[in-house]
């Protein structure tokens, strides 16, 4: 059986880099990673670090939900409503994001 899964196009910028990109509907930023060379970086992947803390500049709405797991790391971090854990974050429609921006 040959479905096709509707592909999202991804946006990663940081202050030296522009990265556009399509990608299967659903997949996770962890994966997003794994076959392309961008500017998140990850540690932890469990959403305890925080390093691979992302800026949604567009398309929050096409996000998963936060985890738990995220939530209460935002929580404490204080960090501001734009911001996600792209470890946690998975992509059901086009997003523009900005990494390394702190
Ligand atoms: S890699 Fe550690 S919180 Fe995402």
């Amino acid at each position: 059986m040959d479905q096709k899964i509707p592909k999202v196009k991804i946006v990663i910028k940081s202050p030296s880099s522009s990265l556009e990109l399509e990608a299967k509907r659903g997949i996770g930023f962890q994966g997003v990673c794994a076959k392309h060379e961008t500017a998140i970086e990850f540690n932890c992947r469990a959403g305890d670090c925080g390093i691979c803390c992302i800026k949604i500049l567009s398309g929050e709405a096409n996000l998963s939900k936060p985890t738990a797991i995220e939530a209460d790391f935002l929580k404490a971090m204080r960090a501001d409503p734009d911001e996600r854990l792209a470890c946690q974050t998975r992509v059901f429609g086009d997003v523009c994001v900005e990494a390394d921006y702190l």
